[in-house]
Formats: C-alpha cells, structure tokens, sequence
C-alpha cells in the first residue's frame, strides 16, 4: 500500500430494494469489491467493508402501488432478501445498513440542513407535470405515453425501454400519469438544486488532472460530462416516499433519492460505528474506493464528490471508483423489470454449494473494459474443462497420492532437479502479478494469474508422474509430491480472494492457515506435517443443469413475445375524418352465404369464394387465405359490401367485398350475423 494511507474504506452501491440482486450486480459491483477486500485483509490491512439498501426512489412507489401495499413493506422484503444473498455468496460486509435507517434519516437531514445553511444551494422554480384526478406531482417514471423515437406504447417520462433512447417527460407523445390515467397538466413547484456547475474547474483538476490512472470508461465519461457543461441539479422531489426536506413549508417534497443514497455509506458507517466514524470518512490516512456499476459514475464522480466539496469538514474523496460495464444474459440486456435475470438468491437454491464457481465464472468474464456476456454453457465449460479439470484434479492428485504413498504426511523434499526448481521458480512472479493487478483494481488478469499456478501444479504432475516414479524411487515420488503440495498451499491462499470456500476446504485439507509470505517458498508445508483427508474441490455440471435453466430463460423469453403480440394486437387504430349518413346510406352492405371456396393458385393469401347474396350467385376474391382455409368458409353466413366497384384480381372478376374485422397485428375475423338471416338482408 501506498505509504499515504494507513485503512482502505470500500463502499459498495447501495443496490435498489425493489427487486433481489441479480448475476449483473454481482458481476458489476460486489464480487470485484468483495475480492478487493478480501485480498487487503489477506495482506493484514485495516479495511472498512460497507453496503446497504437503497430504500428510496420511485420504482420502490410503483412496486408498492402496483402490489396494493406501502413502500416500507417492498424494501423490507427485498432488503432481506438481498442481505442473505450476499451472505449466500460469502460477501460479508462489516454492516449491510438501510437507507430507510433513522440513523441515515437523521444525518442525511442534517446534510441537507447544513448545506442548506451555508447557501450552497440555489433554489428554482419550474413547471412539472402534476395529476389532477390523483392531485400529485409526477415523477419521470409516472408518466407513459408513446416514444418519440421508435413509436413504442408505454414509453417513460425518462426512458423507453423498447429503443433504450434516454427522454425527458416533455418529449412524450400522449402523456399520461401511471396513476390515474390521466392527461397530466403542467403545474409550478420549487425545489432545491446543487449548482454542479461552481465545481466544474475543481472536478476538472481533481479528476482530470489529479487521477489519469482511473479506468478509461470512468475518466471518459467524467471528461464528457465535464466538457458538455454542468447544469445546476435538483437535491429534492415532489414525492411522497423518502427523506422530508427539513425546511418549513416543505411539506410534500423529499430529498431526492441519489442525494441521500450516498449519504447512506456515511449514515452506515456511523451506525456501525457511532464513536469512530470520522477516522474512516475524515482522514486523508484513509484511501476510500467505490465499486460501482457504469449507470453510477456520474453520481460517485461529480455529484457525490461535489456534495462532499460542499460540505467542506474534512471528507474525504474517492481515490479511485473502478466502474464496471454491464453484464449481458445469453445476449440480451439483464432487466429486472423484464424478469431476464439470474438471480444471486435461486442461484444459492439451485446451485448449493457451487458459490464459488459463480464468483469465478463472473470475475473471469468480468465486463472490465466492455460489456460482456454470461452464457450458461461457458459457465458450465469453465466448471468442468478449468476448475475440475485444472485446479481442482492437480489437488486431487496431489493429495490422494500423499495418501497412498505417504499417510497423508508431506514427505521430504529431498534434492531438487531442474523441473522442480522451474515449476516452483514460476510461483514468485504470479504472486507479484497477482498483488499488482488486484490493487489495480484487474481482477481478470489476477485471476488468470493464479489460475496459472494451478496449471503449473497440473502441468508438473503429469510430467512427473509421480504415481509411475513411486513404483521404483520412493525418494523421488517424496520430492515430487512435496513440491506438488506446496503448490497446493499456494493455491490455497491465492484463491482466497477469488473462491473463498474452495480455498477454505483446501486450507482444511491440508491444515495450513493463509500465508502469502510463504507463496513459492518451498516452507508452506513442513516435511513430516499431517494433512487430513482429500475431498473434491469443484464438482462436474452435468448438462442436465444446464438445460433446466436454458429452459427456464426460453419461457421468460417466450411470455415476453407473446405479451409484445398482445400488446401489438391491442393497439387501436385513430377514428377516421366524419361522414354523412348519406355516404353510408350508398354501401350496399347486406348477408351472403358462401356456397364454394377454393385457394388462388400460386398466392397465399387469396381465396375465391362463389357466394348467394340473396340477389345473385356471384364471385369475390378476399385476402383471407391466412386465416380461414376454404373448408372452413364454406355454409357460412357473412356481410358483403356489394355494391364496390368491380375487381379483377389475378385474372378472376371480384365483385363486392367481405366485411372484415382487422386487428392491428393483422389477425382478420368475418363478420357475421348473430343469427342466421335470409341472404340479401340489408345491414346498416
Ligand atoms: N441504488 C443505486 C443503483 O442501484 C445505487 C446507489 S449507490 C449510492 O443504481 F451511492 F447512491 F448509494
Ligand atoms: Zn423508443
């Protein structure tokens, strides 16, 4: 660690409890921050470990309406849910707090309240959309109406979900509230803003000139915000779920829910230590991280930073905020709303005991540098053709043999050839590599490298042979084998961080505590030490487990596409400009009867029908050949316009048309008589 810091604070996003975490988050966020911690503890430094849920916000309100109950009941059920997840998972935070907290109430109050009193906000009045029937504010994500961009229904006040085009309430074609269905009217309210813009030229040194070794994606987007110019943002909402702003006459407005969700790392951080909170937020000996997701740079990086600025006393800032991109599911965007998910919580349920294959599988696929994907059938490839395989049949090896040939006890070293020096010479390196690229925050890169050590260790042991060397030089096996488990007990510490409970199994079988001086040193395991017996790291996954959930993700996707068909169909088409009774009176509308059908050779859409329309036997050509087949129409009664002008269509004479009932996605019904009637009854 750099000498400037004595303790590292790592905060976590504090993940919305409106729905449980999925694959996406733990990729994103908490497995790189939990290795991140892991190692730091590893190396024997002082680490603040702090999460929470964010409890506030309008998708937490929608949820609550839509279930019929109060927002406090959504978020306790989700926190909970949540916090057992990351259990589950072996990410344990030093406190998992709740911005529903009266702990984090009361400070993120007093935060408004000082900045309030030292006039670093401003206050602006504008026009927002207001519900006459529900008599409310609305915020972006009550407004629906249709998408200015792709034409979609159900578009949001701040976002389409159909194009993913960003909007802003106002560009909405047909708005209408969520709540009451309502067309909402524009309506003046005053709220408080943070005038962003007064911290450009310090942001500007701080980041762009202070820390040109963050990740190219966050120093990217801070650059272009900073560059597009800030705007002065609003810290409260007309809401009526959140924090009260603590201003009188405030009544109905609450501190908006990214000014008070990052308040919360602080508000946890008191709650989980009320005397000795300062030394973790006020001391420049403190070095505090952010792991986040790519959605939240703009807030760990300007906003949050600008509040703290603001705030003056002593805080301190991020030294370094690794954002990860975002997680794709089997090449689709992960949606909670949509339900196209993994989630942490059925993953512990339908993979017991397989944590750590997860973590791996999500930190060897980190999205890093760019988005990426999860596939179920790479999951499974790297269980069985690295983790089984690799690291987990070189243990197995090496320590069922010790077993067979040795009782379990670490034979001695004896002299070393060349092939032992060069596989345990190897180990040094990786180590450094391992420690350089987690404190760079490159978890992929650490974990190639120590899965590197274990290819080392397999690799070594199919070279050797020990098994066919014991047959004749019981000395030689002695070596090979004790070179083979002080790779083990290197492996055994350098996976701490990435696959904890493999490596705690590992560190049990061969009774050994972490100690990453002792990596590659010939000394993890002392000659004449018992190990206890050898169990199985990693497990195949057999394709059978593979199937169940590619299946389980097919009728997410085929409920959607049928929902997409339904909604598609539902669409109404606008009313036609007026006519006059006397343009309807000159349709000749009026019953017929099919008396024979038959397909128009080489078209798949027309049928030709020979029907009695009371007054003749004639011919139409209809364009219902995909849905009706000449059987079905035959005997049937239906409504003719029968007096439009003739058609040849394909060389026959068509002469009326059938009535039709279109939906919008195409589907076609004939209209029909409620009851049978003599053909050539006048309809009108
Ligand atoms: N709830 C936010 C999200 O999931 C993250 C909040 S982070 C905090 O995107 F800093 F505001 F707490
Ligand atoms: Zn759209």
């Amino acid at each position: 660690m750099e000498n400037k810091f004595k303790r590292t604070l790592v905060t976590c996003a504090l993940p919305y409890a409106n729905g449980p975490v999925h694959i996406g988050h733990l990729a994103g966020v908490y497995v790189p921050a939990d290795i991140y911690v892991r190692f730091l503890r590893m190396r024997g430094e002082e680490v603040l470990y702090v999460c929470g849920s964010d409890e506030h916000g309008v998708p937490i309100t929608i949820q609550a309406k839509k279930r019929g109950c109060s927002p406090q009941e959504v978020v306790d059920e989700y926190h909970h849910i949540i916090d057992e997840s990351f259990k589950g998972f072996g990410i344990n935070f030093d406190i998992y707090g709740r911005t529903s907290s009266k702990v984090h109430a009361e400070n993120a109050s007093a935060f408004f309240k000082k900045l309030l009193d030292d006039g670093k906000f401003i206050t602006k009045e504008s026009e927002q959309y207001y519900d006459p029937e529900a008599k409310c504010f609305l915020a972006d994500r009550y407004i629906v109406g249709t998408c200015p961009k792709c034409g979609a229904e159900g578009a949001y006040g701040d976002q389409c979900e159909k194009c993913g085009s960003t909007l802003s309430p106002e560009e909405l074609i047909n708005p209408k509230s969520k709540l009451s269905g309502a067309e909402p009217i524009k309506k003046k309210t005053t709220h408080w803003y943070l005038p962003l813009q007064d911290y450009e030229q310090w942001l500007r040194e701080w980041i762009l000139e202070g820390h040109k070794e963050w990740r190219p994606n966050v120093y990217g987007q801070v650059k272009s915000w900073l560059d597009g110019g800030l705007q002065p943002r609003a810290v409260t909402r007309d809401l009526d779920w959140g924090i009260p702003v603590p201003v009188e006459g405030a009544e109905g407005k609450v501190l908006y829910v990214w000014f008070d969700a990052p308040i919360g790392y602080i508000s946890n951080t008191m709650e989980l230590l009320p005397e000795d909170w300062e030394k973790w937020w006020k001391s420049e000996e403190t070095k505090l991280v952010h792991f986040i997701g790519k959605d939240n740079i703009v807030f760990h990086c300007i906003v949050f930073p600008a509040m703290l600025k603001a705030y003056g006393d002593g805080f301190i800032l991020p030294d370094n905020v690794p954002a990860n991109e975002f997680l794709n599911l089997e090449g689709e965007k992960i949606s909670t709303s949509r339900g196209w998910a993994v989630w942490a919580h059925e993953y512990l349920q339908d993979f017991p005991g397989k944590q750590d294959v997860l973590r791996y599988v999500l930190t060897a696929n980190a999205p890093e540098t760019k988005d990426n994907d999860f596939s179920w059938k790479d999951f499974q490839a790297r269980n069985n053709s690295e983790l089984v395989a690799i690291f987990g049949n070189f243990v197995n090896r090496a320590m069922v043999l010790t077993h067979k040939y040795f009782a379990g006890v670490v034979p001695p070293l004896g002299e070393l050839q060349d092939i032992d020096r060069e596989a345990i010479g190897q180990l040094p390196q990786l180590k450094e590599s391992i420690e350089q690229n987690i404190r760079a925050y490159k978890f992929r890169e650490a974990l190639k490298d120590a899965m590197n050590i274990a290819r080392i260790g397999n690799k070594y042991i199919s070279d050797t042979e020990p098994w066919k060397v014991a047959k004749t030089d019981m000395d030689r096996a002695a070596s090979i084998l004790n070179v083979c488990l002080q790779i083990c007990a290197a492996l055994s510490t350098v996976f701490e961080p990435f696959t904890p409970f493999a490596a705690q199994r590992l560190r049990q079988m061969l009774d050994c505590t972490l100690d990453w001086d002792k990596i590659g040193s010939l000394e993890a395991l002392a000659e004449g030490h018992q190990l206890r017996p050898a169990e199985l790291l990693f497990e195949k996954i057999e394709d059978a487990q593979i199937d169940a959930q590619l299946a389980r993700l097919d009728s997410i996707r085929k409920a959607r596409e049928e929902e997409a068909a339904r909604q598609a169909a539902s669409v109404v088409a606008p009313q036609k400009e007026e006519v006059s009774f006397e343009d309807f009176e000159a349709m000749d509308i009026r019953t017929a009867t099919v008396l024979e059908a038959e397909r128009v050779p080489k078209t798949d859409k027309l049928l030709k029908l020979t029907i009695d329309t009371g007054i003749d036997h004639r011919v139409i050509v209809s364009g219902i050949a995909q849905y009706y087949s000449p059987e079905d129409m035959v005997g049937k009664q239906i409504c003719i316009l029968a007096n439009l002008a003739p058609r040849t269509i394909r060389g026959i004479e068509s002469k009326g048309m059938i009535l039709m009932a279109r939906q919008a996605d195409g589907k076609m019904r004939f209209i029909t008589p409620s009851e049978v009637l003599s053909n050539g009854a006048q309809v009108g």
